[in-house]
């Protein structure tokens, strides 16, 4: 792919559309700071981080490189004003918020200079965020790994759709893990594409070896979404969830799947590498990902197979 000059680059000031999602245990500085340095965004995940520790990763991401990086904020987790304050008192120059409402933090941290995207998994809070002012909007579509939309909308129904209702720079995710699909989903409508799961599976991510290797090991129809009636989720289907299925066929008790997750599930699994009793969080694009590979090399594929794609004739 050429250097781009579409809208997201230009927004973030990047080399190339790809952002790197911010990801609970996975993305700290490493995987930030080794994407922005090969001209796309990564983004630090702060849900996964006690305030001290979300500084600390500003700190040594501003170290490790001199591109643009920015900081994924999901608005479902505690100390939120104080991961907001951090956020203004490191400089950081672009956060992307998820899991709440647009209009929370969008305007505080464009007075302050930044740039702000909203992730929505629906176009009805695509026109939420267009309306609260956001600089970009990124739509998520139910392959995604991670927490998602109850609707179950595809990201190949869900972009068009968008893209019909809003004029905001556009930014698609879930199931891109292919310079192919990257390209699909900008033929759909994207500027520009964020990408979870691929980058889980990298030498930089700072999940748990055990977890690394397993996704490399997934096939077709190994995650679901689950726990609706929380906040739903994809994830492997292992022995967890399995218990969480048996909850659901006592008759869905909310406050069994409660106490059931209340044991620091995700962390257990992705960062400490529990395979069995901890929650596993990845899209179903992990189908397609076979390999544990550098960011760089991630990156040159991306490009390399962009480039290749052609829509064939007929
Ligand atoms: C392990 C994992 C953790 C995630 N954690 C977060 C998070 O903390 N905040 C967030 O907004 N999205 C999170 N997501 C969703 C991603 O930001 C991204 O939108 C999604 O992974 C894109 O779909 P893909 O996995 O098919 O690439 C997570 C996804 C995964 C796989």
């Amino acid at each position: 792919m050429q250097q781009s000059q579409n809208r997201i680059s230009k927004l973030f000031n990047i080399q190339y559309p790809i952002i790197q999602a911010g990801m609970i245990w996975h993305s700290g500085w490493k995987l930030a700071s080794a994407v922005s340095n090969c001209g796309g965004l990564g983004l630090i995940g702060a849900g996964s981080m006690y305030p001290d520790v979300l500084r600390e990763n500003i700190q040594k991401c501003k170290q490790a490189t001199n591109k643009p990086f920015g900081v994924n904020v999901p608005m479902l987790y505690p100390n939120l004003e104080e991961v907001i304050q951090i956020i203004l008192e490191e400089g950081v120059k672009i956060v992307f918020t998820s899991a709440g409402s647009p209009k929370t933090y969008t305007e505080t941290l464009q007075k302050e200079g930044l740039k702000v995207a909203h992730v929505v998994s629906s176009t009805k809070f695509a026109v939420k965020c267009e309306d609260a002012g956001v600089d970009a909007i990124v739509a998520e579509g139910f392959e995604a790994g991670g927490h998602n939309g109850r609707d179950e909308t595809t990201t190949f129904c869900l972009i068009p759709n968008v893209k019909q209702h809003i004029s905001k720079p556009l930014i698609a995710a879930g199931g891109i893990a292919l310079g192919s699909q990257m390209k699909a989903a900008m033929i759909l409508g994207a500027d520009g594409v964020q990408i979870g799961s691929r980058f889980a599976a990298t030498t930089e991510a700072s999940a748990h070896e055990n977890w690394k290797k397993k996704i490399t090991e997934l096939n077709e129809g190994d995650t679901l979404l689950t726990l609706k009636e929380l906040a739903p989720v994809r994830m492997v289907k292992n022995k967890f969830f399995n218990e969480l299925e048996g909850i659901y066929q006592t008759g869905r008790n909310t406050e069994a799947l409660v106490a059931s997750l209340g044991r620091a599930r995700a962390k257990r699994g992705m960062f400490e590498g529990d395979m069995e009793d901890g929650e596993l969080e990845i899209g179903q694009v992990s189908a397609l990902i076979h390999d544990v590979l550098p960011v760089e090399t991630v990156f040159s594929n991306l490009l390399k197979e962009f480039e290749e794609a052609k829509a064939p004739s007929f």
